[in-house]
């Protein structure tokens, strides 16, 4: 039985800042953030486009009424989490008004958490092979002002269906996986930043990449003759490009540059977008699959998916017959070409407001968002979507 990513989609909101901008306001070199860093632009998110709104708004696309009708699990998987009780799931099965005969969760492994929830959809889907799963993968990307981190900010959601059949890339069984804990990226309850420790969180990355190559080779999981693509957790695109340099001394030069080629395409829509966390290898996926016109039915692809912390995991795909007729490449160019350039100034203001935390309410004008779900109101610390 074949299961896997039926249908994938994404949202961002619709504003960004352009890192030259960034550069210059920071004094540092534009080139490194263009090409030492790897990053273009970075969406930035309004208020009322929290995980919650995005996800429902990245979902909202593949959702037909049968899909909804199917849906026996819901996972929205996030490390910007609005609730440390109720699952963001919850709000997102309100809010799309699906069914209620199903699971909706909420999962938690910094960038990991998506895969987790992909893995998870896949061993539910063939306990229960009639029903499909919706996995959203929804973050905020959000280092500070002034911070090392701040060029690595970005926000946006990507939203898949797993079933039987799929339409899009059927996920292998076999898969290399490792965690350990680690100290190199962190957010503590009480901080709407991350902390990290970069050059660390690069180290661990790549050695935990190293760690599952190697036994992933031994098992003979990484035939790179049979492998057409392989894909990173992308914080920004210099980290995955690394990881794949790694690999150049181990294979043969056709291998290696096929697979250089592919990841080029790989980080298209991440480099206008930056860092979504756990939705940012996924949202690698559909850059490439949108970018890339030589991919052919039955290709093998690998993806490697990191979260700080730290878990990591190789696992493999196979394009499926229909794969191109379930892809919008257009309306996400249009998507990322239609977005609203900030100034610093009106980045800097829209980063610094906040939600009411004190219980009174607080009622947010739709941004110019443009999308069909944001955050309404707050009232005696309660979250009201449209
Ligand atoms: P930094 O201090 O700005 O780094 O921090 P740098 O000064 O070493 O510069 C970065 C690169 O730019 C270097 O290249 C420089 O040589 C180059 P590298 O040695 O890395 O190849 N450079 C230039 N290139 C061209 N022209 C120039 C120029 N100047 C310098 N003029 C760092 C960078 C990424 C560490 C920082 O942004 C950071 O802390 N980011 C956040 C942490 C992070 O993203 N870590 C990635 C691995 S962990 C992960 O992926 C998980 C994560 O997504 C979280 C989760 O799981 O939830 C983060």
């Amino acid at each position: 039985m074949k299961i896997g990513i039926d249908k994938i989609d994404f949202y961002t909101p619709p504003q960004y800042l352009d890192l030259v901008d960034l550069a210059h306001a920071r004094q540092v070199d534009p080139n490194k953030y263009l090409i030492g860093i790897g990053q273009k632009k970075m969406a930035v998110a309004h208020l009322d486009q929290d995980i919650v709104a995005m996800a429902a708004n990245a979902a909202e696309k593949i959702l037909t009424p049968a899909d909804k009708q199917a849906l026996g699990l819901v996972i929205v998987a996030t490390e910007s989490g609005v609730d440390q009780s109720k699952a963001a799931a919850l709000f997102v099965q309100q809010v799309l008004q699906l069914t209620t005969n199903l699971r909706a969760i909420e999962i938690k492994e910094a960038c990991y958490g998506a895969t987790a929830g992909l893995q998870m959809a896949k061993d539910f889907v063939q306990c229960h092979p009639d029903k499909k799963a919706l996995v959203v993968a929804s973050d905020i990307a959000r280092y500070g002002l002034n911070s090392g981190g701040e060029v690595t900010q970005g926000a946006g959601a990507v939203a898949m269906i797993v079933s039987v059949d799929p339409h899009i890339l059927a996920l292998e069984d076999q898969s290399i996986y490792q965690s350990q804990s680690t100290g190199d990226f962190w957010r503590p309850n009480y901080s709407t930043e991350a902390f990290a420790r970069g050059k660390y969180s690069e180290e661990v990355y790549l050695q935990m990449f190293s760690d599952i190559w190697q036994q992933a080779s031994s098992q003979k999981m990484t035939q790179t003759e049979q492998l057409q693509a392989l894909l990173f957790h992308i914080p920004f695109s210099k980290m995955g490009r690394k990881g794949l340099k790694t690999l150049e001394d181990k294979l043969a030069t056709a291998d290696y540059q096929r697979l250089l080629q592919r990841f080029e395409q790989s980080i298209i829509y991440g480099q206008d977008v930056g860092n979504i966390y756990t939705g940012s290898l996924y949202l690698s996926l559909l850059s490439l699959l949108e970018n890339d016109s030589t991919l052919q039915v039955g290709d093998r692809i690998g993806l490697f998916s990191y979260g700080s912390g730290s878990v990591a995991e190789l696992f493999f795909g196979q394009l499926q017959p229909d794969f191109k007729k379930y892809l919008t490449p257009l309306v996400h160019q249009e998507l990322l070409k239609q977005r609203k350039q900030l100034t610093l100034v009106e980045y800097e203001n829209i980063f610094r407001q906040k939600l009411v935390t004190d219980g009174s309410t607080q009622k947010l004008s739709q941004s110019d968002c443009n999308a069909p779900h944001y955050l309404t109101k707050i009232q005696d610390h309660e979250r009201f979507y449209k």
